[in-house]
C-alpha cells in the first residue's frame, strides 16, 4: 500500500491517543520497513494489519471499529490532499459513484502500483445506493469509514448496512439508505 495510507495511520494514532504509542507500536510491531514510511513509497499491506491488530490490542477497542474510524480520518485526509476529485462531486452519492471509475483510476494514474479494492454501484431509487465491494485485501471495514466520512463530509445522513457475501471478508455489500 502507499506510504500515506500510513502515515495517515500513524497521525491519527498520535491524535487520538499521543505519540508514545505511535512509537510503542513502531516498537512492537517489528516492520520489515522500520516504520518509516514516505508518502509515494510502497508497502506490505501486512504492515497495515499488524500496526491495527497491535493498536487494538494496546487500547482493547476491536480492529474493526478501528479500521472504521481510520476510514472517517482518513477521507478527511483525502479532501485536503486530493481536492479536485472531491470538488467534481455535488452529493455523497455522486463521490460514492465515482470511486470506481474515476477516483480510484486517477489514483492509479498517479501511483501505478496502488492497490485498489473494486466497486459494482447499483442505484435503484435517488435515495439509496449499493456498493459491491471486492478485494483480497479484506479492508471493507476501512471501506465502512470511508464511506461514513464521505456522507459527514456533505453533511449527508444515512444508514448503512453492511453485509459479508463471503466468509473470508472479501466481498461485501454496503446497502446505503439516505435519510
Ligand atoms: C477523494 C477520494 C478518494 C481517494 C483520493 C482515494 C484514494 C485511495 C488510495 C491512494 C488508496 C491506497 C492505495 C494503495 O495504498 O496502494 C485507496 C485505497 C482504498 N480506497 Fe480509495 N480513495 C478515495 C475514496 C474512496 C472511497 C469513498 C472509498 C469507499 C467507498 C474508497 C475505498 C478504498 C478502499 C477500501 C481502499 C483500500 C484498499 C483495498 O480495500 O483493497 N476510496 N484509495
Amino acid at each position: 500500500m502507499k506510504g500515506i495510507v500510513f502515515t495517515e495511520l500513524l497521525e491519527m494514532v498520535e491524535e487520538e491517543f499521543g505519540y508514545a504509542l505511535v512509537d510503542q507500536l513502531l516498537q512492537d510491531s517489528n516492520l520489515p520497513s522500520g516504520g518509516i514510511y514516505t508518502a509515494i513509497g510502497t508497502y506490505d499491506h501486512i504492515e497495515m494489519i499488524i500496526l491495527v491488530n497491535k493498536l487494538s490490542q494496546q487500547t482493547n477497542i476491536p480492529v474493526a471499529d478501528l479500521l472504521r474510524s481510520y476510514g472517517r480520518y482518513m477521507f478527511t485526509s483525502f479532501t485536503r490532499s486530493y481536492r479536485p476529485f472531491v470538488d467534481r462531486s455535488h452529493s455523497a452519492f455522486s463521490l460514492l459513484s465515482s470511486v470506481q471509475h474515476y477516483i480510484h483510476v486517477e489514483v492509479r494514474k498517479l501511483y501505478p502500483d496502488a492497490e485498489l479494492p473494486h466497486f459494482v454501484i447499483e442505484q435503484p431509487t435517488e435515495n439509496h445506493l449499493r456498493m459491491y465491494y471486492t478485494s483480497e485485501r479484506k479492508l471493507a471495514d476501512f471501506a465502512h469509514g470511508l464511506i461514513e466520512g464521505c456522507l459527514a463530509s456533505f453533511g449527508e445522513k444515512a444508514t448503512i448496512t453492511k453485509t459479508d457475501l463471503v466468509e473470508d471478508g472479501s466481498q461485501v455489500l454496503f446497502d446505503i439508505v439516505k435519510e
